[in-house]
């Protein structure tokens, strides 16, 4: 009897869903097959937060683009409902996982990881572990994503989310303005065709500037706003122009950027700077609010329902936070 005949009979064992199925083959793309979100249930307002702060709505607006955002629900919740929706729509069970990455800074408990529990809730039966790269997590989570599925795996399911209320000093004009909840769940599949799916990833950390954005234990959220900002068009650019390179494509190419939703200005910024006009940005920050690892699922949530983004399109996904971190990843949309 082998090592794995054993195992089998032991009792409570259940082998895990991780194994590839297939020979990894260089023909092998992932993409992006399925996409639920989730927000906070509690709606505040530019005016809800002047009644409190030294603020106001044509402030807020003028310099951030946030308009109101929403906050409440754990991770858990959030995340479970976000992944239900994005596997009903790859129509992936969720017992055909091989792999769940939920990427947060925000966990509900520092530990177990939130990716175990929301296994536990979806039912599935796989690895799964939590990924920390602040508001670049979501695109760092495909990037492994795409990697998993070119050494073997068919379906991932990667999660962003992150509750930020609950590190925000709501007495801080200078942060509570600028953040609100949500999840965003995607489903990475293989596909053989080579023409769709992720072209090129980059990953990126400036660990020098840790000290620009950072959350000790026990601690509301501190930042210093101006040196992200400057900070953060840059690396975005240059990540941009890693992808777009990698890919042998350039920023002509591209028909939809969906951008780490901080700042309207940061983003009117990097898009100037790439030479990719604002109207191919996809935003959703003035009703969600800097929602850190969700940002972009949710940016791309609202752009697939507007029928932004859809089959053949050119999709730039770039996200930076602290860290300081920068993730990039190039996707030609479809199966
Ligand atoms: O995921 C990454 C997370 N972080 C970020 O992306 C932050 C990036 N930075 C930003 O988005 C912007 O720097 C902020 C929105 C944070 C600030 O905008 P700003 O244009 O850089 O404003 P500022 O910090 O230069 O402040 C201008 C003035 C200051 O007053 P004085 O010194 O000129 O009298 C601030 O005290 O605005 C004041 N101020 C406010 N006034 C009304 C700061 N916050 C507020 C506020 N309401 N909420």
């Amino acid at each position: 009897m082998n090592a794995s005949q054993l195992a089998n009979q032991l009792p409570g064992y259940e082998p895990t869903n991780n194994k590839p199925t297939e020979n990894p083959s260089i023909m092998t793309r992932a993409t992006i097959t399925g996409l639920g979100t989730a927000r906070g249930h509690k709606v505040i307002t530019n005016h809800d937060l002047a009644q409190t702060l030294d603020t106001s709505n044509e402030w807020i607006v003028e310099r951030t683009g946030i308009h109101e955002r929403r906050i409440g629900g754990s991770c858990l919740e959030l995340s479970t409902q976000a992944a239900r929706t994005a596997l009903e729509q790859a129509q992936v069970p969720p017992a055909d996982l091989n792999l769940i990455i939920c990427s947060t800074c925000t966990p509900d408990q520092v530990f177990p990881a939130v990716s175990n529990r929301i296994q536990h809730e979806l039912g599935a039966n796989c690895g799964a572990f939590d990924l920390n790269a602040a508001c670049s997590g979501f695109t760092y989570a495909v990037s492994i994503a795409e990697a998993q599925i070119a050494a073997g795996m068919n379906k991932v399911l990667v999660i962003g989310v992150d509750t930020l209320s609950r590190f925000t000093d709501w007495n801080d004009r200078t942060t509570a303005v600028l953040f609100g909840d949500g999840a965003g769940a995607v489903v990475v599949e293989k596909t053989q065709n080579p023409d769709k799916g992720i072209l090129s990833t980059y990953l990126g950390s400036e660990g020098r500037f840790a000290d620009l954005l950072s959350c000790d234990f026990g601690n509301y959220l501190q930042m210093d706003g101006k040196e992200v900002f400057r900070q953060a068009v840059r690396v975005m650019v240059s990540a941009s122009q890693k992808v777009l390179a990698e890919a042998g494509l350039t920023s002509a190419d591209v028909d939809v950027v969906v951008p780490h939703q901080a700042n309207v200005r940061i983003i009117e910024s990097a898009m100037k700077r790439l030479q990719i006009p604002l109207e191919k940005a996809a935003t959703v920050l003035a009703t969600t609010g800097n929602t850190s690892s969700a940002s972009i699922p949710l940016a791309m949530g609202a752009a697939i329902t507007d029928g932004f983004i859809s089959d053949n399109k050119l999709v730039l996904l770039v996200g930076f936070g602290a860290g300081m971190s920068v993730a990039a990843a190039l996707i030609r949309w479809g199966q």
